[in-house]
Protein backbone atom coordinates (compact mmCIF):
# COMPACT_ATOMS: atom_id res chain seq x y z
CA UNK A 1 0.00 0.00 0.00
CA UNK A 2 1.43 3.58 -0.70
CA UNK A 3 1.81 5.95 2.16
CA UNK A 4 -0.65 8.47 0.61
CA UNK A 5 -3.40 5.69 0.57
CA UNK A 6 -2.56 4.38 3.89
CA UNK A 7 -2.81 8.16 5.45
CA UNK A 8 -5.94 8.54 3.58
CA UNK A 9 -7.71 5.02 4.91
CA UNK A 10 -6.91 5.79 8.47
CA UNK A 11 -7.34 9.96 8.09
CA UNK A 12 -10.93 8.57 7.03
CA UNK A 13 -11.49 6.26 10.24
CA UNK A 14 -10.58 8.91 12.97
CA UNK A 15 -12.30 11.09 11.32
CA UNK A 16 -15.61 9.18 10.97
CA UNK A 17 -15.38 6.95 14.07
CA UNK A 18 -15.18 8.14 17.39
CA UNK A 19 -12.62 6.63 20.05
CA UNK A 20 -14.37 4.33 21.57
CA UNK A 21 -16.23 3.09 18.08
CA UNK A 22 -12.56 1.29 16.63
CA UNK A 23 -12.18 -2.42 17.50
CA UNK A 24 -8.81 -1.83 18.76
CA UNK A 25 -10.20 0.61 21.91
CA UNK A 26 -8.40 -0.13 24.90
CA UNK A 27 -10.14 1.86 28.19
CA UNK A 28 -6.86 0.60 29.95
CA UNK A 29 -3.28 0.27 28.19
CA UNK A 30 -2.57 -2.68 31.24
CA UNK A 31 -0.41 -5.00 28.97
CA UNK A 32 1.58 -1.86 27.52
CA UNK A 33 2.14 -0.23 30.72
CA UNK A 34 2.81 -3.56 32.66
CA UNK A 35 5.64 -3.80 29.94
CA UNK A 36 6.87 -0.57 30.13
CA UNK A 37 7.42 -0.74 33.97
CA UNK A 38 9.30 -3.74 33.46
CA UNK A 39 12.10 -2.38 31.25
CA UNK A 40 13.06 -0.31 34.39
CA UNK A 41 12.23 2.79 32.50
CA UNK A 42 12.39 6.41 34.68
CA UNK A 43 10.17 9.18 34.61
CA UNK A 44 13.46 10.45 32.51
CA UNK A 45 12.81 7.84 29.75
CA UNK A 46 12.30 8.91 26.34
CA UNK A 47 9.45 6.53 24.87
CA UNK A 48 7.54 7.06 21.54
CA UNK A 49 4.67 5.15 20.98
CA UNK A 50 4.34 4.43 16.90
CA UNK A 51 0.72 4.30 15.27
CA UNK A 52 -0.27 5.80 18.64
CA UNK A 53 -3.36 6.71 17.02
CA UNK A 54 -6.20 8.07 19.82
CA UNK A 55 -4.69 5.27 22.25
CA UNK A 56 -5.15 5.97 26.02
CA UNK A 57 -1.41 4.88 26.61
CA UNK A 58 0.07 8.38 26.65
CA UNK A 59 -2.47 9.81 29.03
CA UNK A 60 -1.32 6.59 31.55
CA UNK A 61 2.54 7.74 30.93
CA UNK A 62 1.42 11.21 31.78
CA UNK A 63 0.03 10.33 34.60
CA UNK A 64 3.03 7.94 35.91
CA UNK A 65 5.15 10.95 35.76
CA UNK A 66 7.34 10.52 31.96
CA UNK A 67 8.48 13.44 30.97
CA UNK A 68 9.56 13.22 27.20
CA UNK A 69 6.17 11.31 25.51
CA UNK A 70 6.43 11.27 21.93
CA UNK A 71 3.29 9.85 20.06
CA UNK A 72 3.69 9.59 16.07
CA UNK A 73 0.55 8.54 13.76
CA UNK A 74 -0.11 9.26 9.99
CA UNK A 75 -3.71 10.18 11.00
CA UNK A 76 -3.75 13.82 11.99
CA UNK A 77 -7.26 13.20 13.51
CA UNK A 78 -6.14 10.36 15.30
CA UNK A 79 -3.36 12.50 17.01
CA UNK A 80 -6.14 15.59 17.42
CA UNK A 81 -8.60 13.09 19.08
CA UNK A 82 -5.68 12.55 21.66
CA UNK A 83 -5.05 16.18 21.83
CA UNK A 84 -8.42 16.93 22.38
CA UNK A 85 -8.81 14.15 25.11
CA UNK A 86 -5.70 15.51 27.20
CA UNK A 87 -6.44 19.30 27.04
CA UNK A 88 -3.93 21.38 28.56
CA UNK A 89 -1.54 18.45 28.99
CA UNK A 90 -0.90 17.61 25.43
CA UNK A 91 1.70 20.36 25.29
CA UNK A 92 3.90 17.92 27.48
CA UNK A 93 3.62 15.47 24.39
CA UNK A 94 5.46 15.41 21.24
CA UNK A 95 3.40 15.34 18.61
CA UNK A 96 5.07 13.95 15.15
CA UNK A 97 2.42 13.13 11.99
CA UNK A 98 4.13 11.29 9.96
CA UNK A 99 4.30 7.48 7.99
CA UNK A 100 6.54 5.23 10.21
CA UNK A 101 8.10 3.68 7.02
CA UNK A 102 9.27 6.95 5.65
CA UNK A 103 9.80 9.23 8.79
CA UNK A 104 13.34 10.57 9.43
CA UNK A 105 14.21 10.41 13.40
CA UNK A 106 15.94 13.46 15.25
CA UNK A 107 16.56 11.50 17.96
CA UNK A 108 17.12 8.15 19.91
CA UNK A 109 14.53 7.05 22.08
CA UNK A 110 14.85 4.77 25.08
CA UNK A 111 11.18 2.96 24.68
CA UNK A 112 9.85 2.09 21.18
CA UNK A 113 6.31 1.37 21.58
CA UNK A 114 4.01 -0.41 19.22
CA UNK A 115 0.48 -1.56 19.61
CA UNK A 116 -1.26 -2.90 15.91
CA UNK A 117 0.35 -0.62 13.78
CA UNK A 118 3.48 -2.99 12.58
CA UNK A 119 1.43 -5.71 11.58
CA UNK A 120 -0.44 -3.85 8.72
CA UNK A 121 3.05 -3.82 7.14
CA UNK A 122 2.72 -6.49 4.44
CA UNK A 123 5.27 -5.89 1.95
CA UNK A 124 8.97 -6.45 2.61
CA UNK A 125 9.92 -2.93 1.38
CA UNK A 126 7.73 -0.98 4.24
CA UNK A 127 8.63 -3.72 7.13
CA UNK A 128 12.55 -3.47 6.00
CA UNK A 129 11.87 0.84 6.46
CA UNK A 130 10.01 0.66 9.23
CA UNK A 131 13.22 -1.61 11.38
CA UNK A 132 15.47 0.98 9.64
CA UNK A 133 13.72 3.57 11.56
CA UNK A 134 13.48 1.47 14.95
CA UNK A 135 17.74 0.82 14.46
CA UNK A 136 18.15 4.44 13.89
CA UNK A 137 15.62 5.48 16.52
CA UNK A 138 15.98 3.18 19.50
CA UNK A 139 19.27 3.27 21.47
CA UNK A 140 21.38 0.46 22.25
CA UNK A 141 19.57 -1.06 25.88
CA UNK A 142 16.63 0.29 25.02
CA UNK A 143 13.60 -2.02 24.43
CA UNK A 144 10.96 -2.40 21.37
CA UNK A 145 7.73 -3.50 22.62
CA UNK A 146 5.84 -4.38 19.74
CA UNK A 147 2.50 -5.80 19.79
CA UNK A 148 0.62 -7.55 16.76
CA UNK A 149 -2.17 -9.72 16.12
CA UNK A 150 -1.32 -13.51 17.22
CA UNK A 151 -0.96 -16.75 14.84
CA UNK A 152 -3.99 -16.96 15.60
CA UNK A 153 -5.68 -13.69 15.73
CA UNK A 154 -7.52 -12.16 13.27
CA UNK A 155 -6.41 -12.45 9.38
CA UNK A 156 -7.31 -8.33 8.94
CA UNK A 157 -8.50 -5.35 10.70
CA UNK A 158 -10.27 -1.81 9.72
CA UNK A 159 -10.79 -3.32 6.48
CA UNK A 160 -7.00 -3.92 5.67
CA UNK A 161 -4.64 -7.56 5.74
CA UNK A 162 -2.17 -7.97 8.22
CA UNK A 163 0.63 -10.37 9.10
CA UNK A 164 0.22 -12.23 11.85
CA UNK A 165 2.79 -12.93 14.27
CA UNK A 166 4.85 -15.20 17.36
CA UNK A 167 7.70 -14.10 18.78
CA UNK A 168 10.26 -16.32 17.23
CA UNK A 169 8.90 -14.97 13.71
CA UNK A 170 8.78 -11.13 14.24
CA UNK A 171 12.30 -11.52 16.12
CA UNK A 172 13.32 -12.64 12.32
CA UNK A 173 11.75 -9.86 10.68
CA UNK A 174 13.69 -7.49 12.93
CA UNK A 175 16.70 -9.10 13.01
CA UNK A 176 19.73 -9.96 15.14
CA UNK A 177 20.57 -6.45 16.38
CA UNK A 178 17.15 -7.06 18.64
CA UNK A 179 17.29 -9.78 21.42
CA UNK A 180 13.62 -10.96 22.58
CA UNK A 181 13.28 -10.77 26.27
CA UNK A 182 9.54 -11.05 27.26
CA UNK A 183 6.50 -12.06 25.02
CA UNK A 184 3.13 -12.54 26.24
CA UNK A 185 -0.42 -13.34 24.47
CA UNK A 186 -2.96 -10.77 25.82
CA UNK A 187 -6.50 -11.70 24.69
CA UNK A 188 -8.13 -7.93 23.56
CA UNK A 189 -11.76 -7.27 24.27
CA UNK A 190 -13.03 -5.71 21.32
CA UNK A 191 -15.66 -2.96 22.38
CA UNK A 192 -18.30 -5.52 20.06
CA UNK A 193 -17.70 -7.37 22.65
CA UNK A 194 -15.11 -10.13 20.36
CA UNK A 195 -11.84 -11.26 22.02
CA UNK A 196 -8.65 -10.95 20.02
CA UNK A 197 -5.37 -12.82 20.39
CA UNK A 198 -2.64 -10.28 20.49
CA UNK A 199 0.86 -11.49 20.56
CA UNK A 200 3.09 -8.91 22.84
CA UNK A 201 7.04 -9.52 22.18
CA UNK A 202 9.58 -7.14 24.01
CA UNK A 203 13.45 -6.78 22.45
CA UNK A 204 16.34 -5.74 23.60
CA UNK A 205 18.61 -3.42 21.05
CA UNK A 206 21.87 -5.62 21.53
CA UNK A 207 24.25 -3.83 18.63
CA UNK A 208 24.52 -0.97 16.88
CA UNK A 209 23.16 -0.17 13.81
CA UNK A 210 25.35 -1.57 10.93
CA UNK A 211 25.74 0.43 7.79
C1 LIG B 1 -5.21 -0.48 14.93
S1 LIG B 1 -4.74 1.16 15.20
C2 LIG B 1 -3.91 1.09 16.78
C3 LIG B 1 -3.80 2.44 17.42
C4 LIG B 1 -3.09 2.47 18.77
N1 LIG B 1 -1.76 1.93 18.70
C5 LIG B 1 -3.88 1.74 19.81
O1 LIG B 1 -3.39 0.76 20.38
O2 LIG B 1 -5.01 2.17 20.09
C6 LIG B 1 -3.36 1.33 14.08
C7 LIG B 1 -2.77 2.70 14.11
O3 LIG B 1 -1.57 2.72 13.36
C8 LIG B 1 -1.54 3.87 12.55
N2 LIG B 1 -0.70 3.52 11.41
C9 LIG B 1 -0.92 2.54 10.50
N3 LIG B 1 0.09 2.46 9.64
C10 LIG B 1 1.00 3.40 10.04
C11 LIG B 1 2.25 3.81 9.55
N4 LIG B 1 2.80 3.23 8.47
N5 LIG B 1 2.89 4.82 10.17
C12 LIG B 1 2.34 5.43 11.26
N6 LIG B 1 1.15 5.08 11.77
C13 LIG B 1 0.49 4.08 11.17
C14 LIG B 1 -2.99 4.16 12.22
O4 LIG B 1 -3.24 5.49 11.87
C15 LIG B 1 -3.66 3.77 13.52
O5 LIG B 1 -3.74 4.86 14.42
Amino acid sequence: MQSESRQAHWQNVYTKKGENEVSWFQENPAPSLELIGQTGATPASAIIDIGGGASRLVDNLIDRGFEDVTVLDLSEAALQAAKTRLGNRAGQVHWIVADATVWEPLKAYDIWHDRAAFHFLTEDRDRAAYVARLERALKVGGYAIIATFALDGPERCSGLPVVRYDPASLGQTVGCGFQLVDARRHAHATPSGSDQSFQFSVFRRVTSRQT
